[in-house]
């Protein structure tokens, strides 16, 4: 695996971010663990978590796995935002939830810092100054080393990064957003800031929940049990992808599979680390072969045409305002020598 710069800071990353959010949940500790010992052993240094993952078991396998290595060398990432405690300060991104997230995610990774502290969404009801001067005060403290955003929108994400300006406090320096071939208005708005800012991208689901693997061929609504889409408690979830479109994805995808001989979680991983603004794909398994193909995703990129035919399967309408963009390109690369 390839090592990249994360964002605007000076730490390095992997080219894929390894997603814990099966431990505990469809991979046991021991399964767990040989995932987290083969993602590293080739190379990978970035883990993603979350306090609410498997109710904060993905964080206790971590942090058991992580207490018999070299902790400086792994780049770690959790979350905080989500209900921890059915009291009513139990969630949210209030100075007093932020806190006790913080404590209770540090003592089950075992560690006395996080490299990247997550909000794991917007919070409506706290000021954005007082989230934002609590995460200052957590990176001056040195709990955590960076601050960074998943499921904001792009103008919650840029309001948050002018306060911070305006008060010198540290600024978020990732985005964590929903992204695959089949959900792309992510790119309307959240990879042109993220670009703009030079905010590192770490996308989540990069293969809609094992859909883009190909292996519930063109009705996943029918999915098996035992696995994601079929054991979901939520099954409208993913049956709102069960459409034409999605049947010309996984066709055009299969197609590139068959005449790449990458397989089809392969080629949907490439694609999501083909686009400039991406950072670190987040990869899940729930077992070391599915991690095993998913790490084939490196070291090869699809060809320009095979990314064009991509596109073009999984096209989007583009609407207002978001349909001023080519004529905004053509006026950025005018000549007015
Ligand atoms: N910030 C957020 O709100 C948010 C939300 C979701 C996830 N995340 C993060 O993003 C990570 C990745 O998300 P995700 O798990 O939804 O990613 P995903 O790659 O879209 O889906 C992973 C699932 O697909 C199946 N799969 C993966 N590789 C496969 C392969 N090679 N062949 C066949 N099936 C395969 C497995 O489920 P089955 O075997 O059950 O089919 C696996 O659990 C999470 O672990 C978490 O760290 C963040």
């Amino acid at each position: 695996m390839k090592l990249k710069k994360f964002g605007k800071t000076g730490s390095i990353v992997s080219e894929l971010c390894l997603g814990t959010m099966t431990f505990g949940w469809q991979a046991d500790e021991d399964t767990s663990h040989k995932i987290l010992s083969h993602f590293s052993e080739n190379g990978g240094n970035f883990i993603d978590t979350a306090n609410v993952y498997s109710s904060g078991k993905s964080e206790e396998i971590i942090g058991k796995w992580l207490a018999e290595r070299d902790r400086e060398s792994f780049f770690v990432a959790t979350k905080a935002r989500f209900k921890t405690a059915e009291h009513a300060n139990g969630v949210g991104l209030s100075r007093k939830h932020l806190h006790s997230a913080v404590r209770e995610s540090l003592a089950r990774l075992r560690t006395n810092y996080v490299d990247l502290l997550q909000l794991h969404a917007w919070d409506p009801l706290t000021p954005l100054e007082e989230t934002f001067s609590t995460l200052n005060t957590m990176v001056e403290d040195g709990l955590i080393r960076y601050v960074g955003i998943s499921n904001f929108r792009g103008w919650q994400f840029e309001k948050a990064l002018q306060l911070c300006r305006q008060r010198g406090w540290h600024e978020p320096v990732s985005l964590q957003p929903h992204y695959n071939i089949i959900v792309r208005a992510t790119e309307f708005e959240l990879l042109p800031m993220a670009q703009a800012e030079n905010i590192a991208v770490m996308p989540w689901s990069p293969l809609a929940g094992g859909i883009l693997t190909g292996k519930y061929k063109n009705s996943f609504s029918k999915a098996p049990k035992g696995t994601r889409v079929g054991d979901s408690s939520s099954p409208e979830y993913y049956k709102r992808y069960e459409n034409e479109r999605t049947r010309k994805i996984l066709d055009q995808v299969e197609k590139i599979s068959a005449e790449t001989g990458k397989t089809m979680a392969q080629v949907a991983l490439n694609w999501v680390m083909s686009n400039p603004a991406v950072t670190a794909p987040i990869v899940g398994a729930r077992s070391v072969e599915q991690l095993t193909d998913n790490l084939g995703a490196t070291g090869w990129s699809l060809e320009k045409k095979h990314i064009e035919a991509i596109n073009e399967a999984s096209n989007l309408e583009v609407t207002y305002p978001y349909d001023r963009r080519s004529e905004e390109q053509q006026r950025a690369g005018r000549d007015l020598s």
